[in-house]
């Protein structure tokens, strides 16, 4: 049996109050808080020390995609925030994953790879010319994050089960796109339950929407906890 993975709460609100609302209202059930592009862009990093004050874990989740230069030099400022995870996209391309996996060397800061979207869908990767299929590759992408030095990678649950084969146990996997059984995909193409991304080896699982628009959050954070 895998080891359970952690769930990490998606903040994609729009200011402080709320996202302090959340935290203040589902620490410690869940202990580990992603801070994304919406609520970095709107409250800059006053949340991030929110959160690690009340003792809880932050995923920055920014998502760089930019030349080497640009993408080191932005994570060099990330990590001074002491965040546990932090993102870029593996699409930069192995010049920058190296350059940035060298520059984090020292930190606490774990780098994932963003592989390919959970809104992304077969058809897009064909009007690309891309051959190889989706999993292959996310596979693909995978390698090269872990080739180029970085710690993990995001990819669909229905991907992990093959990173972790082929990647080993020390590679982290972090899934978003989750959803409960009967709950709505809304803008993912593939999606999975908890159940599914345990079995297929994740370490972290992102959930957002599930919970936040929840009539009672904490409790929807507690069912969740409970299927792991
Ligand atoms: O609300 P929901 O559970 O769909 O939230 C998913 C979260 O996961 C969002 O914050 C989104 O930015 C993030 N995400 C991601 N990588 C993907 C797909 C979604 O980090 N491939």
């Amino acid at each position: 049996m895998n080891q359970k993975p952690e769930l990490i709460l998606a903040l994609d609100v729009d200011n402080f109050s709320k996202a302090k609302y959340f935290v203040d209202k589902i620490y410690p059930e869940i202990n580990f808080f992603k801070v994304g592009l919406q609520l970095f862009t709107a409250c800059g990093p006053k949340v991030i020390e929110f959160i690690q004050k009340k003792g809880a874990q932050v995923f920055l989740d920014l998502k760089f995609n930019d030349i080497p230069n640009t993408m080191v030099n932005a994570t060099k400022e990330a990590i001074k925030y002491k965040v546990s995870l932090l993102t870029v996209h593996t699409l930069s391309g192995p010049t920058a994953l190296k350059e940035i996996s060298r520059a984090s060397s020292k930190s606490k800061t774990k780098i994932l790879g963003v592989t390919l979207l959970t809104s992304i869908c077969p058809h897009f990767l064909k009007d690309l010319g891309i051959k190889r299929t989706l999993s292959q590759e996310v596979l693909y992408l995978a390698r090269m994050a872990k080739r180029c030095g970085l710690d993990g990678v995001v990819c669909a649950a229905q991907e992990a089960q093959d990173i972790r084969r082929h990647l080993g146990k020390n590679f982290l996997i972090v899934s978003p796109g989750i959803r409960p059984k009967g709950f709505f995909s809304d803008d993912h193409s593939r999606t999975a339950t908890i159940e599914a991304a345990q079995t297929a080896g994740v370490n972290y699982i992102v959930i957002g929407r599930p919970i936040l628009k929840a009539k009672n959050p904490l409790m929807a954070a507690r069912k969740m906890r409970k299927n792991l």
